[in-house]
């Protein structure tokens, strides 16, 4: 089942396999794309994967986790994502993006967040956000999904996990505002409104979430699906199922430790969910979407190591899928 085709709106995946977004730390202090975005990026679109998204571009210049993350800040970067696009579309992948503003958890002089509560000692306390900067940063999502469908992508993934800003509205852990964005769904809803204003409806919009925190207090499967329900009528397409990175805490992880939480949240949104964590093998790849844990499976530390995974595994997993053919030779006989 992994290397069955998966249909979402107009786009066809030629399998169920997805490379998550992985941030590389190898743009220039600008944000630009540059040659190792497109050998990275190609080298896994020829490799066979069905998606591939691309890792947490940053919406603002202090919205960055470091200051070599890739950014969408300004038009000026549409070419350089333009030629990850084509390099992914040429060699038969679908396209996505990650965008991001990691708030609190930024490396910059002055991070912001909802809330003036550091992420750990190492961080800064960051400054509790305005009215108007709330809106700035939501105005920079917009702007970031309309230069996104402008480069190409045919699918944006908005990134609600791992602590960054939009997860630290909707922790209670981070969120300690006693203002109208309390209530963290409510910041979730107008960045997702403000994105639908300009994402071409015919697209995919997918929303990471982590769907626990590991932690007393923190969300829960049950809280992080309220927060989906709350927006899924916008036009959320999928789920992109992750856990944890708003606390420093040791999360026991096991290959596929993150599947259940996919289909508990699928379970409770009636949304198609992406799955994985410490996935290293094929067969366990394919049981999570043969088992219905998931609909798609990431694998991310795989395809850093093995980039040609999905068309060397075919043969073993008893399926005969194109080889590229520029490699043909190289197949195993
Ligand atoms: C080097 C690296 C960078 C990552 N960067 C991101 C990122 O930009 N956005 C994100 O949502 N997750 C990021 N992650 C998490 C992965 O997308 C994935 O969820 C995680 O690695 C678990 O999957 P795996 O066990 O198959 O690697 C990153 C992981 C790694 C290893």
């Amino acid at each position: 089942m992994l290397y069955e085709p998966y249909q979402i709106k107009g786009f066809t995946l030629k399998n169920r396999v997805v490379m998550p977004p992985m941030c590389m730390y190898s743009a220039n202090t600008l944000g630009f794309a540059n040659d190792f975005h497109i050998v990275h990026y190609g080298t896994r679109a020829i490799g066979g994967v069905g998606l591939i998204i691309q890792e947490a571009t940053a919406t603002l210049p202090d919205g960055r986790i470091s200051i070599n993350d890739l950014g969408i800040w300004s038009d000026d970067h549409i070419a350089g994502l333009k030629k990850i696009v084509n390099v992914i579309h040429q060699n038969g992948a679908v396209a996505g993006i990650q965008i991001n503003h990691a708030g609190r958890k930024a490396k910059v002089d002055r991070p912001i967040a909802p809330s003036a509560k550091s992420y750990s000692d190492d961080y800064q306390v960051p400054a509790e956000m305005t009215i108007e900067e709330i809106k700035e940063v939501i105005l920079s999502f917009k702007e970031a999904a309309r230069r996104a469908d402008e480069a190409g992508y045919d699918l944006l993934e908005i990134h609600g996990a791992h602590g960054y800003l939009i997860f630290q509205f909707i922790s209670p852990i981070s969120n300690l505002r006693t203002d109208e964005y309390k209530d963290g769904k409510k910041f979730l809803r107008e960045v997702v409104e403000a994105i639908m204003e300009v994402w071409p409806k015919e697209k995919v919009l997918a929303l990471r979430v982590s769907g626990t925190e590991y932690v007393e207090g923190g969300v829960t499967p049950e809280t992080i699906s309220e927060a989906i329900n709350s927006v899924k009528d916008l036009g959320i397409d999928i789920i992109d199922v992750s856990s944890g990175g708003n606390v420093l805490v040791k999360i026991n992880a096991f290959p596929g430790y993150q599947l259940d939480l996919a289909k508990k949240i699928h379970d409770l949104t009636g949304l198609p969910v992406m799955g994985g964590g410490l996935i290293t093998d094929m067969r366990l790849a394919d049981h999570a979407v043969s088992s219905n844990r998931c609909d798609l499976v990431y694998l991310g530390r795989l395809l850093l190591r093995d980039p040609y995974v999905v068309i060397n595994s075919a043969a073993e997993m008893g399926v005969n899928i194109p080889y590229p053919n520029q490699y043909i030779r190289g197949k195993k006989a």
